[in-house]
Parts: C-alpha cells; structure tokens; sequence
C-alpha cells in the first residue's frame, strides 16, 4: 500500500467523531485509533476517572505523549481524537486536519437522543455544567476552524454520509 498520510479528526465532544471514524473505516481501508481510547488502555482507567483522580493537567500530559507517538510511528491511520487534543502543538506533523464541525445545540440534541445519553454525558467530566461547556465550545471553535485542513459539516448527516464527505475531501486534498 503506498504511504498515506494520516487522518486526524478534531472536534468537539459529543460531534461524533467515533461514529464517522468507524463508517470511515467500514469503506474504506483506514484502520483508526482513537487517542482517548490510547490514554485509557495506558493508564488502565476511564476518563473520568483519570481527571477525577489525577486532574485535567495530567490528562493533558497523557495526550501530549500520545500526540508524540502519533507523530513519530503512526502512518496510513484515521486518528479520532478527544476534544480537547487539538491544543497538541504537533498536530500538523500528524496528519491532514479534519474538524467536525457542527452547532453546540445540535450537539448536545445528537447526545441527547442516544439510547445511553446519561451514560454519555457522565463519561464527560467537562460536560458536566451545560453552561461551562458551551463557553468552552466557544472559546474552541475558532481554534477548531483555524486548524483544519478540511471541514465537514455534520449537522443532521448520517455518521456515513460524514464519512463519505470526509474521504471525498481528503482526496482532493491530497
Ligand atoms: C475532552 C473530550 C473527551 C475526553 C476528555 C476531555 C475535552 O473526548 O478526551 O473528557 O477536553 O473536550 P471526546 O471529545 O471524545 O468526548
């Protein structure tokens, strides 16, 4: 297979971007990684409870040793990432940017309708307070967007039209 360069997905928590990652996979021959499912299997313990044993700055020092090894060893990879990864000062070096983009409200609606939406809003220690977290949607978005090398719009898609959209965009701009 010739060198592809990776994908990396940012985005808001909640946007989706687990869901577009595995339709992406489904039709295409990226394998993906997810960094908070890396940061889990590393410290053999949830989200949660990482920020509520050892706080958001120690969570942050987990993704930028993520953020390393994403760099130096992952090739050809769709990479997912939590929300928050976008602060990594290397992101560029890992791989086309993608932001999934789409209204906080909407978001939140997305969350909301899923069959586990308590459980998914507890596995998000920083969504906790709605009020703090749309304050932090807007403090985000305007790194968000000036990051990106592609932007899908996943307001009222289906998570494989996203990933559709994404893989035409990606090839263009390679
Ligand atoms: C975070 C997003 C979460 C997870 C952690 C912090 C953030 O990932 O990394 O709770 O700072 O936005 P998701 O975006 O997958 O929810």
């Amino acid at each position: 297979m010739p060198s592809r360069k990776n994908i990396i997905l940012i985005g808001f928590m909640g946007v989706g971007k687990g869901s577009v990652a595995r339709e992406v996979i489904k039709i295409s021959d990226y394998m993906s990684i997810d960094t908070d499912d890396l940061i889990e299997s590393m410290e053999n313990k949830t989200v949660k409870r990482i920020f509520a044993d050892s706080g958001e700055e120690y969570f942050r020092s987990l993704e930028k040793k993520v953020s390393h090894w994403l760099e130096k060893s992952v090739k050809n990879s769709l990479i997912s990432t939590g929300g928050g990864f976008y602060k990594q000062k290397n992101l560029k070096n890992i791989g086309v940017v993608v932001f999934l983009d789409s209204p906080f409200d909407k978001i939140l609606q997305r969350i909301n309708s899923h069959p586990n939406a308590a459980k998914k809003l507890k596995k998000r220690p920083l969504l906790n307070d709605l009020k703090k977290a749309k304050e932090l949607y807007e403090e985000r978005l305007p790194h968000y967007r000036a990051l990106a090398d592609i932007v899908v719009d996943v307001t009222d898609k289906s998570a494989l039209d996203c990933a559709k959209e994404l893989l035409t965009k990606v090839k263009k701009h390679a």
